[in-house]
């Protein structure tokens, strides 16, 4: 039988990857990995404990926030706090960034995005949830980080990763040289590499979109959608459609499987739902360096420019020829939304 590799052997066995190997990217992992934990045992219990239901306030957007939200949110960032390799933190449940002030962090490298707790509906009711998170290397040399340290372009992230509360928990991340998923062995409290070098499918038969609001989705989707409903042997329609309203969730299987994540734009979002930097950048960097691909539909996700904390875009992710062919309806069927988003205005074809 061969040995167990726990995440922090692979890091260290990896540091030299990193472009500036000093070990600070990989102690700003252990600690994230170490909030996972604490926040997978509260999620484990969370039938048991006073923890389930609303807190009794909202976020930034608007929404609900969970205790479960709270909680995540606040182990993540005394993590990251306590481990001083990050100068700031861009959480989805706080309206600003978090700028880290203490001596241990104020000259500290890194800028870490999260969404602490990703697919909140679902912790009442016993299904995965999880946790995203996008590293960047501050511009700035020392000194106080900025907003312009922050609102960098998805290609500049230097890791991004995902922690998934599911039947078992698991944290897949990458460094920009492939995808690693390792899975928590509760019995020694270590996640352990179980998934090295994790390929997505070229092709899939999963499609993964909220279908209960087709009513408003452009034309390029509803097509889109109906094509994939369609008898073909060759390709192996009609796909199967699977959506928790977990994206960690839904885009961990379709890594896994095969398939393609939609969350567009609609008739009264026009740029969607899901959040650019915590959301969509860092599953669109694990998505590509497993080979596959993610869009706005038109665009490459990484490429777009974030001008915004906590600006929304539309995704198109998973599978690389799905993706494409999902592209060639949006070019072809809804042309207009793009046109209509440079402009501003707030309506879709
Ligand atoms: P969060 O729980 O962090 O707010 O994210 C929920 C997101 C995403 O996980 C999921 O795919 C999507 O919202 C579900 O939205 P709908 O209920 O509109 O389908
Ligand atoms: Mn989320
Ligand atoms: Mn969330």
């Amino acid at each position: 039988m061969s040995a167990v590799k726990t995440l922090g052997q692979f890091i260290i066995e990896r540091q030299s990857d990193f472009p500036y190997a000093k070990g600070e990217l990989s102690r700003l992992l252990r600690d994230l990995a170490i909030a996972a934990k604490i926040v997978n045992r509260e999620i484990n219990k969370a039938g048991l404990a006073d923890i389930l239901g609303e807190a009794g306030s909202t976020n930034v957007q608007g929404e609900c926030q969970k205790k479960l939200d709270i909680y995540a949110n606040e182990q993540f960032i005394a993590a990251l706090k306590n481990g001083g390799e990050c100068c700031i933190v861009v959480s989805e449940e706080n309206d600003e960034y978090i700028y880290i002030d203490s001596a241990v962090s104020k000259d500290a490298k890194y800028i870490v995005a999260i969404d602490p707790l990703d697919g909140s509906s679902n912790i009442d009711v016993n299904v995965a949830v999880g946790t995203v998170f996008s590293i960047y290397r501050r511009k700035s040399e020392q000194g106080k980080a900025t907003m312009e340290d922050i609102l960098q372009k998805g290609t500049e992230q230097v890791a991004a990763g995902y922690i998934i509360y599911g039947s078992s928990t698991m944290l897949v991340y990458t460094t920009g040289k492939g995808v690693n998923g390792f899975t928590l062995d509760p019995s020694i409290g270590e996640f352990c590499l179980s998934h090295p070098d994790l390929t997505i499918p070229q092709d899939g038969t999963i499609y993964s979109i909220n279908e209960g609001n087709y009513t408003h989705f452009p034309d390029g989707v509803k097509k889109y959608i109906k094509y994939c409903q369609v008898e073909d042997r060759n390709t192996n329609r009609p796909y199967t459609s699977r959506y928790t309203g977990s994206m960690v969730a839904d885009l961990h299987r379709n890594l896994i499987k095969g398939g393609i994540f939609i969350y567009p734009c609609t008739a009264s979002s026009m740029y969607g739902k899901l959040r650019l930097i915590y959301e969509c950048n860092p599953m669109a960097f694990i998505i590509e360096q497993a080979g596959g691909l993610a869009s706005n539909g038109y665009t490459r996700i990484l490429d777009l420019d974030v001008k915004e904390l906590h600006q929304r875009s539309p995704v198109f992710i998973g599978s690389e020829n799905m993706v494409k062919v999902a592209e060639e309806f949006m070019a072809s069927f809804s042309p207009q939304v793009l046109k209509r988003t440079f402009e501003g205005v707030v309506s879709i074809q």
